[in-house]
């Protein structure tokens, strides 16, 4: 089954050509065009995905040899994340389903980033535990099948991924900074700082990360070594997600622990989650680099795990972008 997958959910505009979980062909392209800004300017942002999408879809189509009209069904990210960014990526691809009387689905962004681990080499068994950690959300999940997706607790201010590139900007690092930090974070000690991360208690699903600031920008008032406290940062961060993770894991037996989104790139969460969960079980599954920040591959896979339960599953037309998710059970499909 040929599915077309298209992701617009910030500033990454990207397609994929799957054969169920399999990639035939993706491509994607970041907005570097908002780095002078300091963040994320959302009209340059919607603006452009309109200008490369449709590029970016013919151009994955013709690597795969495959015409739009034998496309089986076509999926994009319906939300959570910029509305114009979504807008976008939904309109453009619910007409080409439209056009080539196909069903569209509309998935939610935050299922995809999991997702991504749906149908590869390993199977990922059930019960799991999934953190989600990206510059828009920071989640654990219980995850009793690819179909029921519980949320245990998140953020109560801003995501882990926030928490990285607003510190890297005050460094005067590039944005997104998190990669930047996690390498600056390599040249430092760690135990040279001491940054205290609230809400500490492993037993507790929950995150505060925006207070963080006040206290870094402190230290670096103070003339504290950049490098020192990147790696400080970067291992405090990574040592609470990891006990989280692990603490929710032991609660719920799982069978498997996923991490997901652009902050499961961080060398040092990498490192403490390989450290936390080093047997067999429960099963680790870290996503290969390029996955875990945003991408139309998981897309893809979202609307493979959709469709292999429910084969005549889809969206209507009028599935609508939603800019945030505050639900408790998290349905892939948006209807
Ligand atoms: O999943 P993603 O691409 O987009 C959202 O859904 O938000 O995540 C982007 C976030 C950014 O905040 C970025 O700084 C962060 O992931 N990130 C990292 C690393 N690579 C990307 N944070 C820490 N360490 C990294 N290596
Ligand atoms: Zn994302």
């Amino acid at each position: 089954m040929l599915v077309l997958a298209v992701e617009s959910s910030c500033d990454d505009s990207a397609a994929a050509l799957m054969d169920g979980p399999v990639v035939l062909a993706e491509r994607s392209r970041s907005q570097e065009e908002h780095a002078g800004h300091g963040g994320v300017v959302p009209e340059i942002a919607s603006r452009l995905h309109l200008d490369v999408l449709p590029g970016i879809a013919t151009a994955v189509l013709e690597e795969a040899g495959v015409d739009l009209h034998e496309v089986d069904a076509f999926a994009a990210t319906a939300g959570p994340g910029l509305a114009g960014s979504l807008l976008v990526g939904l309109s453009w691809t619910k007409a080409a389903a439209m056009a080539c009387r196909k069903p569209f689905l509309g998935i939610n962004h935050l299922a995809a980033h999991l997702c991504i681990h749906y149908g590869g080499e390993r199977a990922v068994s059930f019960p799991a535990i999934a953190l989600l950690a990206s510059g828009g959300h920071t989640c654990i999940f219980l995850m009793r099948s690819w179909t029921r997706i519980e949320m245990l607790g998140g953020t109560r201010d801003d995501a882990a991924g926030e928490a990285f590139d607003k510190i890297a900007k005050m460094m005067g690092l590039g944005f997104p900074g998190g990669a930047e930090l996690d390498a600056l974070a390599a040249q430092g000690d760690p135990d040279a700082v001491r940054l205290t991360m609230p809400l500490p208690d492993p037993a507790t699903p929950e995150f505060s990360f925006s207070g963080l600031k006040t206290a870094v920008r402190l230290l670096l008032e103070k003339g504290t070594d950049h490098r020192d406290l990147a790696a400080s940062f970067n291992s405090s961060v990574a040592g609470l997600l990891a006990a989280k993770t692990a603490f929710q894991a032991r609660a719920h037996c799982a069978r498997s622990v996923v991490a997901a989104g652009g902050v499961s790139a961080n060398s040092a969460l990498r490192r403490a989650l390989e450290k936390a969960f080093p047997g067999p079980r429960p099963e680790l599954f870290l996503p290969d680099m390029p996955m875990a920040t945003d991408n139309a591959v998981m897309v893809g896979r979202a609307a493979a795990s959709v469709l292999d339960s429910a084969p005549l599953a889809q969206s209507g037309y009028s599935c609508n972008a939603f800019a945030r998710w505050d639900g408790e059970v998290l349905e892939t499909l948006v209807v």
